[in-house]
């Protein structure tokens, strides 16, 4: 008998698909279906199984009937043309280690969601208050900054990945906080519950796995971080801190962050239910099916992009000849090729305050330092050039192991005393209590 995981004849697989119309997909096995097939990174699982059977496959995980798209084209047709059959997720048992936790993130499509929603977009993450944190996000930024320039002086290395997840963690928490003394959280039972649950996953680990990623691809490419480098000492000079303000001058920096989103997607596939039968692509999507965008499959397509496995920021900015073909691309959920916070009404609420934060750390970490990588394969090894890109299983994708690394300061002491001041400052504006991780505790 041929092994499950090889491809059925074909004569077999078109009067499978001509009977039930189903996207063709390996055969299943009893009772399970095909979770025997689900390696420890799913999206890479279903990048296989797609580069064998086509951009659009149907798999069972145990009883639940899953679709997996992986190109622009079905994005587009899955989270535009049906919208709003896709427009719920479903939590299960089964696939509870596919997608991540949060309450609102899996409320159905109804008024709940949609309260929240309205909520979240105008009053928790709308301009108005992002404007009104700005302070925040700022005095942690500092801090953050503050710690590594100690770490420096004192020569030693640093948990790049912890640090990275307290600063996106205080950044979210001290929102959270001041919120609940604005008033906005008081507009609803439960809310101040749903917010500290809901957003701080999402909004901690996606920021922080965003930030290592692109540091990570930075420091194996040395000749991408120098041009981001000559870029922040252009526009920001060498006197201060960059700053919030400065992202609209930071192109390069914009591109940096949408190459590593292309390559590195912290949710590498949008979760969906349909809520009705459907037909895309000639095949039927049965009702209660899963939907699964796997973003981290269309971003490294050689159909799609131009060498897509090089690391190449360029190719979002306008070329030398004045081409300008990648730089309309942005990551707002209407270029289907690059889609890292979805799309649609289920899209990221958070794109707005990650797209303030991640311009803004990423440069400042490379305005202050040079980095040089420690090798953390059990015990540390001491330095070394090169940064692995494995990826850990779970419901993001983070790298592997911890980036540990010794931060090289590249300007002296000009702007450290403004950054000492300030993270002073941040020490003393901080309220006291849960939430925050003092970052200074040795
Ligand atoms: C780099 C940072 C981030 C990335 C890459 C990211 C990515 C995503 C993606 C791909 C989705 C699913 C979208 C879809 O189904 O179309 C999502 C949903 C969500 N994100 Fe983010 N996110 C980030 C930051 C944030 C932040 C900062 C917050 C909150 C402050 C946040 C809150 C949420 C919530 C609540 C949902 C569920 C929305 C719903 O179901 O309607 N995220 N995010």
């Amino acid at each position: 008998m041929l092994p499950f995981s090889s491809s059925p004849p074909s004569f077999f697989k078109s009067f499978i698909n001509s009977t039930s119309k189903l996207p063709p997909g390996p055969l299943a096995l009893p009772v399970i279906g095909h979770l025997h097939l689900l390696g420890p990174l799913i999206h890479k699982t279903f990048h296989h199984l797609s580069s064998r059977y086509g951009p659009l496959i149907y798999l069972r995980i145990g009883s639940v009937p899953c679709v997996v798209a992986s190109s622009p084209e079905l994005a587009k047709e899955f989270l535009k043309t049906n919208e709003l059959t896709f427009s719920a997720r479903k939590h299960t048992f089964a696939i509870d280690h596919l997608t991540y936790h949060s309450s609102f993130a899996f409320a159905p499509y109804g008024p709940y969601w949609k309260f929240i929603k309205k909520l979240s977009a105008y009053e928790l993450l709308g301009s108005r208050t992002l404007n009104q944190f700005l302070p925040i996000r700022t005095q942690e930024l500092n801090h953050f900054i503050a710690i590594l320039l100690q770490k420096s002086k004192s020569g030693e290395s640093v948990n790049l990945t912890q640090e990275l997840l307290k600063l996106t963690n205080n950044v979210i928490s001290q929102m959270m906080m001041s919120l609940r003394c604005s008033g906005i959280a008081d507009q609803a039972d439960g809310v101040r519950t749903l917010v500290r649950e809901d957003f701080l996953t999402a909004a901690t680990d996606t920021t922080a796995i965003a930030l290592e990623w692109a540091l990570a691809e930075l420091i194996n490419h040395p000749e991408v971080l120098e041009k981001a480098q000559k870029e922040i000492d252009k526009v920001v000079g060498k006197n201060r801190l960059v700053e919030e303000s400065d992202n609209p001058s930071l192109h390069y920096i914009h591109a940096v962050i949408k190459e590593t989103f292309r390559l590195h997607p912290p949710i590498p596939m949008i979760s969906r239910k349909s809520t009705q039968e459907c037909k895309i692509g000639g095949y039927t999507i049965p009702e209660g099916a899963l939907l699964f965008v796997n973003i981290w499959s269309i971003g490294r397509d050689p159909k799609v992009w131009e060498d897509p496995f090089k690391f190449r920021p360029e190719r979002f900015l306008k070329s030398e000849n004045g081409e300008a073909s990648g730089t309309t691309i942005d990551v707002k959920g209407l270029h289907y090729q690059l889609l890292p916070f979805g799309s649609g009404r289920r899209a990221c609420p958070g794109i707005s305050l990650a797209m303030q934060e991640l311009p803004t750390a990423l440069a400042a970490m490379i305005q202050c330092f040079d980095w040089k990588v420690v090798v953390t394969d059990g015990e540390k090894h001491g330095p070394v050039d090169v940064v692995d890109m494995d990826e850990r299983p779970g419901l993001t994708a983070p790298r592997a192991h911890d980036l540990e690394c010794f931060p090289i300061s590249r300007l002296g002491s000009v702007p450290s005393g403004f950054i000492e001041a300030h993270a002073r400052a941040c020490l003393g504006f901080r309220p006291q209590g849960q939430g925050c991780q003092d970052q200074d505790k040795k």
